[in-house]
């Protein structure tokens, strides 16, 4: 574990990178802002307007963290609270100052979710303000639904938010003030999972950004997304467009920005890489290798709101347990800031790699064997 405070670039190894006169040099500079102990499996990460970063887990338990003064030299980590009633809390996101809703249920083992468990979850931190506890409340629970992974609030109507069910493959619109959902957008090829995965996980983790829903679909690394009304559902007329399909083995979370900028940002999960894909399609591997611990496990990207920070990119990780780093090496999840200023800022940008040198390690453990089933003519695939 790095002290936080000191930016470290890391050097060698990203062979990944093609650089032709990028304003900035790559990897970009990182640096650890908290660790949690081992094991800690990161699922989601969230930004509050005040700066404070929340994030929850999935391993080995359900819990919620917060950091506050992530943009110091002193971070300061709390447990918000550790649910009894779920083992899995899977993505966060805020629907009125002060109460945050997340996704919570139950998994028989990461990544595999319990049918009917699942729902949305209500945190209000406001009682902490005159120094109580944050109230919970399971706003809204979804009977009929598969594991949930993503949450995002709608920008004009925050008590309701978009849902992304992994195993059935479509995004409810829930409304927690009310609690009543229904299907806003299914998709079947987007939003599905591929026919060669054993474990049934398609959509990922969402994200509303300039009039548009967008989303990944892990095992087929690819960014999708659909231009929607301001209640969330999918506009008239509008198409599901592929945005990009990674040539990376996984693609967990992405966001995108900062500000209003399109640039998005993918945590590649699997082999430890934060992905930049800039507006015309090229992708970049910015940050992390796939040997290294620097961003071990990157799961979730979020980029930082005070002041000076708003190009500060906070990535939260799962401490590479379900993709051991070299085969063995895992450790505690944490959250790294990785400094994105500069960034696509040159007109002559990066190439694309077009062969990633991902490492992939066939020997299995049993997280692996039930989340990251590849056949191994599908990883050739990638391997070109
Ligand atoms: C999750 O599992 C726990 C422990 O088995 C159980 O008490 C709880 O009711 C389950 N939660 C849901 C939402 O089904
Ligand atoms: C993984 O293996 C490579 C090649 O042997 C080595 O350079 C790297 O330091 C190893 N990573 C860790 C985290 O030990
Ligand atoms: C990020 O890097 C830029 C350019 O090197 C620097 O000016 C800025 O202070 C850095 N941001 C943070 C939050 O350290
Ligand atoms: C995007 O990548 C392609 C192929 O590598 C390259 O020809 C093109 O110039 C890149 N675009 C920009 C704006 O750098």
């Amino acid at each position: 574990m790095r002290p936080a405070g000191s930016w470290l670039h890391v050097v060698p190894l990203l062979s990944a990178i093609t650089t032709i006169s990028q304003a900035v040099e790559l990897p970009l500079p990182v640096k650890l802002v908290h660790q949690f102990p081992a094991p800690a499996y990161l699922n989601s990460i969230y930004v509050r307007p005040n700066g404070d970063i929340y994030v929850t887990t999935v391993w080995p338990d359900a819990s919620i963290y917060s950091v506050s003064g992530a943009n110091t030299d002193t971070p300061k980590a709390s447990l918000v609270h550790t649910f009894d009633e779920i083992n899995v809390a899977t993505s966060i996101t805020e629907t009125e100052p002060g109460v945050l809703a997340f996704l919570g249920g139950n998994q028989s083992s990461i990544g595999v979710g319990i049918f009917g468990t699942f729902g949305v979850w209500e945190i209000d931190l406001r009682p902490q303000a005159k120094g109580g506890k944050p109230t919970i409340r399971y706003a809204v629970p979804i009977p009929d639904g598969g594991l949930m992974t993503g949450i995002q609030a709608l920008p004009e109507s925050p008590s309701t938010v978009l849902v992304s069910d992994s195993l059935l493959g479509l995004v409810y619109k829930v409304d927690t003030l009310t609690g009543k959902y229904e299907v806003a957008i299914r998709d079947e090829d987007s939003m599905g999972h591929p026919s060669w995965t054993v474990t049934p996980f398609g959509i990922n983790n969402l994200r509303i950004h300039n009039g548009y829903l967008y989303w990944t679909n892990s095992y087929l690394a690819s960014v999708y997304r659909v231009a929607i009304t301001k209640d969330g559902y999918a506009a008239p007329g509008a198409k599901i467009e592929l945005v990009k399909r990674l040539q990376t083995i996984y693609l967990d979370s992405i966001c995108l920005g900062p500000g209003d900028g399109d640039t998005i940002w993918g945590a590649t999960n699997a082999d430890n890489r934060l992905v930049a894909i800039t507006a015309d399609g090229n992708a970049t591997f910015v940050a992390g290798s796939p040997t290294e611990m620097t961003i071990a496990g990157s799961v979730a990207p979020g980029f930082g709101t005070l002041p000076g920070d708003t190009e500060t990119l906070y990535v939260a990780t799962g401490g590479s347990l379900l993709f051991p780093v070299n085969g063995t090496i895992t450790e505690g999840g944490k959250i790294v800031a990785v400094n994105t200023t500069g960034f696509g800022v040159d007109e002559s940008k990066p190439q694309e790699k077009t062969q990633p040198s991902i490492t992939f390690s066939p020997q299995t453990t049993s997280w692996m064997e039930y989340l990251f089933q590849f056949p191994l003519k599908h990883l050739s695939l990638f391997r070109s």
